[in-house]
């Protein structure tokens, strides 16, 4: 049905599409495919199945908030409806457009060790060009390029979180943007969780019962009224191995970069 002045388009059941409340921005290989999957286990929270990427793409941004919002899962008014486009975190354009859709939209950003996410971003597009039958440079001789870190890697610049939270800090405060520890997250999903559903003020509903730990996948999955499912398999892979010196100086390099996203949160991570 089209979309009505109040921003939703309605269903005869009851259920209605809505602009989303809560927007998953990144980071890309955060872990943002288990932060919505774990979020959705919560019977007041309904999550759009794709990413949707209508902010960062000017091909679907141009089709304006009826198209947004035609993309949105049919939800019950009273619950809540989120979207996840990793990309959204490191596009310098989003925060402004996200803010004048709705100032007071509630973000979940979910981050990791930095030098983690780059060999986790390495490993996506290795495993994308495979699928493509193209060939991808060695690991190393994408970090590294004349004996220095590489500085051409893009990969790098995604793991520049205060460069990209500076842009978001430019448009909301710092309570509207909840940072989700996703080392923690892969860990001990419980607790995380319930900090998500503290930010959102939603009712305490998710608990130990939600998640199981898999051996053979070596990372907890999901149980949702006693149906038990993992992540796909692109979910969790191995990172190649890289020489101890390289890790190293990736140490270093994201070392002061760490520290300043540190201030700009008024919070540490238990990032190497
Ligand atoms: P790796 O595959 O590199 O280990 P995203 O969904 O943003 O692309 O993030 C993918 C990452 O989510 C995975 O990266 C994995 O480490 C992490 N992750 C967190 N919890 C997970 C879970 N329960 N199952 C599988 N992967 C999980």
């Amino acid at each position: 049905s089209p979309a009505a002045d109040n921003g939703t388009a309605s269903h005869p059941n009851g259920t209605l599409q809505q602009l989303p409340q809560i927007i998953i921005i990144g980071v890309r290989k955060g872990g943002t495919r288990a932060l919505i999957e774990m979020l959705s286990l919560h019977s007041a929270v309904v999550a759009a199945q794709n990413e949707v990427h209508f902010f960062d793409w000017e091909s679907h941004f141009q089709k304006g908030l009826p198209w947004y919002l035609s993309q949105m899962p049919y939800a019950f008014p009273e619950q809540l409806t989120v979207e996840k486009t990793p990309a959204y975190f490191t596009s310098g354009k989003v925060p402004k457009r996200i803010y004048q859709m709705n100032p007071n939209i509630k973000l979940l950003l979910i981050l990791r060790d930095p030098t983690e996410r780059v060999l986790s971003d390495y490993t996506q597009v290795f495993y994308n060009r495979l699928q493509k039958h193209k060939r991808y440079q060695p690991i190393e001789s994408v970090l590294v390029k004349d004996g220095e870190i590489n500085l051409g890697y893009k990969a790098l610049n995604r793991s520049l979180y205060y460069v990209h939270m500076q842009n978001w800090l430019q448009y909301f405060p710092l309570e509207s943007i909840h940072v989700v520890d996703g080392d923690r997250l892969i860990k001990d999903p419980l607790p995380e969780m319930k900090k998500v559903e503290r930010f959102l003020k939603l009712e305490p509903q998710i608990n130990a019962s939600n998640f199981y730990f898999n051996k053979t996948k070596g990372f907890y999955c999901l149980r949702d009224h006693g149906r038990e499912r993992c992540l796909h398999d692109s979910k969790g892979r191995a990172h190649p191995h890289v020489a101890p010196a390289i890790l190293q100086k990736l140490y270093q390099f994201f070392h002061q970069p760490n520290k300043k996203f540190f201030e700009l949160v008024g919070r540490t991570f238990n990032w190497k």
